[in-house]
């Protein structure tokens, strides 16, 4: 039965693209299909708690993040996704909405905080809208709609829904679709990677990711790009399902490096690497060569490193790692994650 006020609170992870997204067109429709890996660590615990709205509040809700009340911008983004979901829940309308939110990860390390924030933010929403309305869905189709709210939020938060690993667009296998995202189970060797992000730099991405997705809207490579995606993704999952990681790793740096290379070739160049970045591959592939290690470094849009890696050589990476930045006399931070299962509600 319908609930006029009440609680819902939900833990949603960060993820790391395996295969990027990078374009997009209408209302968040991705280029191409994208392929990630969850997090465990890393993850946004958001808790909505509603009321009739009686006018006595300025708004329809308040955001805070950390204690903090949200700038301008969040608060448009977070007006955005109610006013989406009421379209299908108009009992949002007649709500007010106090919402708290916490990272696990401290603020601009470069962990995408939109992809756990957002996702943790369309679940809550979702749940707190059905229970107001005493119309809950069976699991797995609620889940399936929170992956569409957290896309219209924040196009890689719809991945962040599901674990091990999860697969967003059409075109993958039978089930993969443009408007959510869908949870991907790979051979057991990859059931848990871990992943050592190395903050290279705290500093706020120069080109936000929606000035980013644009830039493939007449990038000359388009056409190119969405076909080395579609033989990215047939390879990587063969990898997954078989447990080969030399094709594992081949498939995800040369993503890592095509996501950058695009930047670098767009109309605008975008150069958002810095020379520890480059030096960390440089020094990577030396100390690896010939030794057959489970390990492959990945890149998001910004100049931090994930290195992931499979448990039996994570003594030997792990060590690598520290000893490399001592030896370069560098001070960053590295934050230990790995695979993790998806949202959870509390
Ligand atoms: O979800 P957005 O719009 O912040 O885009 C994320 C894009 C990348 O992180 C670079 C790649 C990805 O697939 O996550």
């Amino acid at each position: 039965k319908p609930e006029p006020e009440g609680s819902m609170e939900w833990r949603s992870p960060s993820n790391i693209a395996l295969i990027k997204y990078w374009g997009k067109q209408g209302n968040q429709i991705p280029m191409n299909p994208s392929l990630s890996m969850t997090l465990k660590y890393a993850f946004t615990q958001t808790e909505v708690k509603w009321r009739p709205n009686d006018g006595t509040t300025q708004g329809e809700f308040d955001f805070f993040l950390s204690g903090q009340k949200v700038g301008p911008k969040f608060e448009k983004r977070v007006g955005n996704l109610i006013k989406e979901m009421a379209k299908a829940y108009p009992v949002l309308n007649d709500l007010y909405f106090s919402i708290t939110s916490l990272n696990t990860f401290p603020h601009s390390t470069g962990i995408a905080s939109s992809a756990s924030g957002l996702s943790a933010l369309a679940l809550s929403l979702l749940s707190a809208a059905q229970r107001a309305t005493g119309k809950a869905d069976e699991y797995p189709r609620f889940l399936q709609k929170a992956s569409h709210y957290a896309r219209l939020g924040s196009g890689s938060a719809c991945r962040s829904i599901y674990g091990p690993y999860a697969i967003w667009g059409g075109g993958v296998n039978t089930e993969s679709s443009d408007e959510y995202a869908i949870p991907y189970k790979p051979h057991q060797d990859f059931e848990i990677i871990y992943d050592s992000i190395l903050i290279f730099s705290e500093k706020p991405k120069k080109v936000g990711s929606s000035a980013g997705h644009k830039l493939m809207d007449e990038h000359f490579y388009r056409q190119g790009r969405i076909n080395q995606v579609r033989e990215n993704s047939i390879r990587l999952l063969k990898a997954l399902e078989t447990g080969d990681f030399e094709m594992w790793q081949e498939v995800v740096e040369q993503e890592a490096l095509s996501l950058h290379g695009l930047m670098f070739a767009s109309h605008e160049p975008v150069l958002l690497l810095e020379p520890d970045t480059i030096r960390f591959i440089h020094d990577l592939n030396a100390f690896r060569a010939g030794k057959g290690l489970k390990v492959a470094f990945t890149i998001d849009a910004g100049p931090n490193i994930h290195l992931l890696y499979a448990d039996e050589h994570r003594e030997i990476i792990r060590n690598f790692i520290s000893e490399w930045i001592m030896d370069h006399h560098l001070q960053i931070q590295v934050l230990d994650d790995e695979t993790g299962k998806g949202a959870k509600q509390l």
